[in-house]
């Protein structure tokens, strides 16, 4: 039987933690399945991704902290000094903090900032951070908030690229093969690195995909 462990409503609609009767933690929003615990290699590879992609990480900064899996992936590596976690959902935050989600913020490298990962990027010092991982929605195709749609923008990929590091990379995370954006980062870094990444979802084999814009250079 699916148990629901936690309820919230944000101005952006409402949130649920559940867990399911085969025993995974699911997060939904708006009735929509966003993640679970089950399968969580693609979240972990948009961490692997980036820190291969990078000589040396030290400071790096993720939009969406979920259920915090690629947080914890990017913490198994020492070189890093510094997480800086976006979440727009404060309960998201809450719920980890409480102990109902695994927590990812007892480590001293991770602070979290609760807004729109858009403004918290924003707000970097331009060449600041290492690496840029997007993971807020289920891909461009499947957004969780229309407001999104904005994050997939090369405005956006364009501001990225100014508050990264020379090296830095941005690592983005989609649930589909998107043609726009991978034209979209390819036209801000000059090229997009894909990466499929092979799922199995409750049974069902998926494709999850990694889209990566590297080689920042600044004059
Ligand atoms: C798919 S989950 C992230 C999964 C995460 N990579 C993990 O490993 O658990 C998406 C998260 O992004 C948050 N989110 C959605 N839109 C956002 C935005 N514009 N800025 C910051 N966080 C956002 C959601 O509340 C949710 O917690």
């Amino acid at each position: 039987m699916t148990v629901e462990l936690a309820r919230a409503v944000s101005e952006r609609g409402e949130l649920v933690l559940r867990r399911r009767d085969d025993g995974a933690l699911e997060l939904r929003v708006n009735g929509v399945f966003v993640m679970d615990d089950q399968e969580t290699s693609s979240e972990e590879l948009l961490a692997s991704a980036a820190l291969e992609a990078v000589r040396h990480p030290d400071r790096v900064l993720v939009g969406g902290l979920g259920l915090g899996y690629t947080v914890r992936a990017l913490l198994a590596d020492s070189r890093l000094g510094q997480v800086i976690v976006a979440e727009i959902e404060p309960d998201v935050v809450s719920w980890m903090r409480s102990g109902l989600v695994p927590s990812v913020l007892d480590d001293p490298r991770v602070g979290v900032v609760v807004g729109d990962v858009r403004a918290v990027v924003a707000d970097l010092p331009d060449a600041s951070v290492d690496a840029i991982l997007l993971d807020v929605d289920n891909g461009p195709d499947f957004l969780v908030y229309n407001e999104n749609s904005a994050i997939y923008s090369s405005d956006f990929f364009s501001t990225c690229r100014a508050k990264l590091r020379a090296d830095g990379v941005l690592t983005v995370w989609s649930s589909s093969s998107s043609e726009a954006l991978e034209s979209a980062v390819a036209s801000v870094f000059g090229a997009c690195v894909v990466k499929p990444v092979p799922v199995e979802l409750q049974g069902r084999a998926e494709t999850y995909f990694v889209y990566q814009g590297c080689g920042v250079v600044h004059r």
